[in-house]
């Protein structure tokens, strides 16, 4: 027994960060974003935090699915940009829209919501969970360096939240990891322990996005390719893929390798920017509540980021 989609909700603020503002205080060109990257506007928070967006998120998701908090079993949250370190997100989460399960969250970067439904996947095999939340929310302007124009063009704030029911809607995964922090790091503060000899270094992402954009391809079409022939899929059998907002080149190089339409991707980065756990639920609730997705419609979901991680599966909606 694995689970089923059965409820999607998001949440982004309200403020608007064009490129055009965002020229206004960096070296860049709203031409130059759209054309390298894909992203024509992203939403900041002003007032409001990363718990603030999973919880509107969350709530939407638990109303779309007619879900009552008091029968979820458990909440798992990913972040890379939450407010604190303990008490985590999901816990936040928990007491705010009156759910009394547990609850935890992970770190898995851009790639986390395929590790949520994995993780997911476990309590639900062994009975253990027959409703749960599963919420992705990042606060990314609070760890974004706004004078490095190779990072801050790239990155939103938003929240993307599913609830899942006992089912047979999650087909199949393939999760990778190559550990390191070449190519991808958010490094944490350094406390002031009198005993450190460690240098301190900016909490901000640090990013070599040449490495991170090669990696991102060849992880997604592996990924595709390793799930459908497993599978003994074709490309015809699945109804659309949906691949985590990075950058529209890379969606779109992975498209033209694998040779797929490019229309079989969906694509809201334009929207939103990078939201990192939290663009693929966005997307899916885009979907959902567009009326896109049918049921029995076989998706692919393809995810990679920090870490490095990378991981994709397969549901059936
Ligand atoms: N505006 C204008 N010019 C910019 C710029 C910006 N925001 N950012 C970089 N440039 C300049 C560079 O300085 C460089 O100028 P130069 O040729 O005079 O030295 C030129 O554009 C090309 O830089 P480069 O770094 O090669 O650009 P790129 O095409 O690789 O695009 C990224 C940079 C970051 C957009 C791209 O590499 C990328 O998206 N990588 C993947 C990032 C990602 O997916 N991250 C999330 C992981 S989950």
């Amino acid at each position: 027994m694995s689970f089923s989609i059965i409820g999607t909700g998001m949440y982004v603020p309200p403020r608007i960060v064009t490129n055009d503002e965002l020229s206004r205080f960096v070296d860049t060109s709203d031409e130059w974003i759209r054309q390298r990257v894909g992203v024509e506007r992203r939403h900041v928070c002003t007032d409001e935090t990363a718990t603030d967006l999973a919880c509107k998120a969350a709530v939407r998701a638990l109303e779309n699915s007619g879900c009552d908090p008091k029968e979820l079993d458990i909440i798992i949250a990913a972040t890379v940009s939450g407010d604190m370190a303990c008490p985590s997100v999901s816990c936040m989460v928990q007491r705010r829209i009156g759910a009394e399960c547990f609850a935890f969250d992970i770190n898995a970067a851009c790639a986390a919501f395929v590790f949520m439904l994995e993780t997911a996947a476990g309590f639900f095999e062994r009975g253990r969970a027959r409703k749960a939340l599963l919420v992705g929310a990042e606060q990314m302007s609070k760890i974004v360096n706004w004078e490095d124009r190779g990072t801050c063009v790239i990155f939103g704030d938003g929240a993307g939240a599913v609830v899942l029911e006992a089912g047979e809607g999650y087909i199949d995964s393939v999760l990778t990891t190559k550990g390191g922090d070449e190519v991808i790091k958010i490094p944490h503060f350094i406390g002031k322990s009198p005993f450190s000899t460690q240098k301190p270094q900016e909490p901000y992402i640090c990013m070599e996005g040449q490495e991170t954009f090669k990696y991102a391809v060849n992880a997604m079409c592996s990924d595709i390719r390793r799930l459908l022939e497993g599978n003994g899929l074709t490309l015809d059998d699945i109804a659309l893929i949906v691949p985590h907002q990075a950058n529209k080149r890379i969606i779109d190089l992975a498209a033209a390798r694998l040779r797929i339409p490019a229309d079989k991707f969906y694509v809201n980065i334009q929207d939103y920017g990078n939201t990192s756990s939290a663009s693929i639920p966005i997307a899916l609730d885009e979907l959902n509540r567009s009326g896109r997705l049918k049921r029995g419609d076989l998706i692919i979901l393809t995810a990679f980021g920090g870490g490095l991680s990378n991981a994709s599966c397969i549901i059936k909606w």
